[in-house]
């Protein structure tokens, strides 16, 4: 049996992991990582992270053919093909900070296979990490002179938290980048074959390794490129009566622009946009292409815009203070069908409201409260200053309560603002909602969710992204 180890069992490496251990029932597949209680949590019932489908892609293999471990150096060291799938966070101090990437856990993965490893290894990249990485990794797994030899590959992952499953079982292609060398082409082949069990071949594409590495980073700039673009035309909607889906809807017609990813939005959040553009701008600086630069990093700064922009709007509405009024936070995760809240919108208007001393009130269907607080007070550092964003004070904590229903969460509010894009918002009964709040009753629509002319019709004073006030 081929063995496969994974090192990092996040969002990427544990689905991505799964569902090859589901198509390849020959391989042995095992996830390892320092973090004990998410290795723990990968062999119970209830997964470390909420993601449609995977249960059952997990049940199906599990034990079978896939394992999570927190036995990483043996794992490591048995393995013929290793996958690194560690994060690689913008930096927070030092050189580059609020724009590298930070490569520490990366290197320290790197440098513990390289002291463990007495067999030949194809390694992969599968986390973003900035172009010409490879070479940076090749030095460090070639260190200790062992005999050992090692081919590096570059296989970045586009799958998008919530669709994760269906992403990784039909992908739109496939990237793998290898060294034009007889050996790098003949390791390519190895990663083709695994894939080729279920994605068709002209699906998975070759490359060498530095296009393999830029094309992620594009990748993730193009989409979060698209969004900023129809977020800065949902401004100028706002400001002369133009309706931001009826342009998105018109120019998306035009089959060389496309229909997707162009929902004007509260702004864009995840843990990768803003870091891989940040990291791309990075890299550009370091080549001298600070024109370059500065088109990238323009993405990001209307992204902020943005969001500034909507947490301007509900307190400038609301007679410019919603000091001691309850603002209810409808959805909290950077987007549906995750529990993942990194770089969520609602963290910035959340911590916004508290800081012009609102009481908030949130609900999420997936995100714990525990997380919540631990967002809300966190300090984050901001890229364009470079110095830590003003956190939640300790007392602030008071300011906020988290329900497990809209219904309570929103009883007695001023205002509501809802800032995921949750299947069940469109449903909610909003007639309801007004009755329980207090009046004049505002409506923020961070995600165009609901129909603002019905909205007003039962009494609310709607703001909406991007269109006519
Ligand atoms: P994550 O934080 O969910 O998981 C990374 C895991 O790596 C953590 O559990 C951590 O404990 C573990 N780890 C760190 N150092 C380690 C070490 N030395 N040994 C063993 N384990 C170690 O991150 P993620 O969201 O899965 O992202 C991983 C990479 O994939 C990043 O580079 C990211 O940019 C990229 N990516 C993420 C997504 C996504 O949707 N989240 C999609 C495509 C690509
Ligand atoms: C994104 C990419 O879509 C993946 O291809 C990539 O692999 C991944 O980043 C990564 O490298 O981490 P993800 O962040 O999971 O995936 O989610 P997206 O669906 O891309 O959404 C990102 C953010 O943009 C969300 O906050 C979403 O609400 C927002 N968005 C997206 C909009 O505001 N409008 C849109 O039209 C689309």
């Amino acid at each position: 049996m081929v063995k496969i180890c994974c090192i990092g069992a996040g969002y990427v490496g544990g689905p991505t992991m799964a569902v090859i251990a589901l198509k390849c029932p020959e391989l042995e597949v095992v996830v390892v990582d320092i973090c004990a209680s998410r290795i723990d949590a990968w062999n119970r019932d209830k997964l470390p992270i909420y993601e449609p489908g995977l249960d059952d892609v997990v049940k199906a293999c599990r034990g079978r053919n896939l394992f999570f471990s927190t036995d990483i150096e043996k794992h490591v060291a048995d393995a013929e093909i290793l996958f690194l799938s560690v994060n690689t966070p913008t930096k927070t101090s030092g050189l580059g900070a609020g724009k590298a990437a930070d490569l520490t856990f990366w290197e320290k993965a790197a440098r513990m296979i390289a002291d463990v490893s007495n067999s030949d290894k194809i390694v992969v990249e599968k986390s973003t990490v900035p172009v010409k990485t490879a070479e940076a990794i090749e030095k460090i797994l070639n260190h200790n002179n062992n005999g050992v030899k090692y081919q590096v590959l570059s296989n970045p992952e586009f799958l998008s938290e919530g669709t994760a499953i269906e992403d990784l079982l039909y992908p739109e292609r496939v990237l793998i980048g290898g060294r034009e060398t007889p050996e790098g082409q003949k390791a390519v082949q190895t990663l083709k074959d695994i894939y080729a069990r279920w994605v068709p071949d002209d699906l998975i594409i070759t490359t060498n390794l530095w296009s393999a590495e830029l094309s992620k980073l594009a990748s993730n700039a193009f989409q979060a490129q698209r969004v900023s673009s129809i977020n800065a035309m949902s401004a100028l909607c706002e400001a002369t009566g133009a309706s931001v889906s009826e342009v998105a809807y018109a120019i998306g017609m035009d089959s060389r622009i496309g229909p997707k990813f162009l929902n004007s939005s509260v702004g864009f959040g995840g843990s990768c946009f803003q870091k891989d553009i940040l990291n791309l701008v990075y890299i550009c600086e370091c080549n001298g292409l600070p024109e370059v630069a500065n088109y990238w990093k323009q993405v990001i700064k209307i992204n902020d815009y943005q969001k500034r922009r909507f947490l301007n709007r509900v307190i400038s509405s609301m007679f410019n203070t919603v000091s001691g009024k309850k603002i209810a936070i409808l959805g909290f995760a950077f987007k549906k069908d995750t529990a993942d809240t990194r770089e969520s919108a609602s963290i910035f208007v959340s911590q916004g409201l508290l800081r012009e001393k609102a009481n908030i009130s949130i609900y999420d269907p997936k995100v714990t409260e525990d997380q919540i607080q631990y967002d809300l007070a966190t300090n984050k550092l901001d890229w364009d200053n470079q110095v830590p964003q003003q956190p939640m004070s300790p007392t602030a904590r008071n300011q906020v309560t988290v329900m497990w229903d809209p219904y309570e969460a929103t009883k007695g509010a001023h205002g509501v603002c809802i800032l995921t894009e949750w299947d069940e918002f469109k449903d909610l009964d909003y007639k309801k909602i007004y009755d329980g709040m207090q009046k004049p009753a505002f409506m923020f629509d961070g995600r165009n969710m609901v129909d603002p002319v019905k909205l007003r019709e039962i009494g609310f004073i709607v703001y909406s992204i991007g269109r006519p006030l």
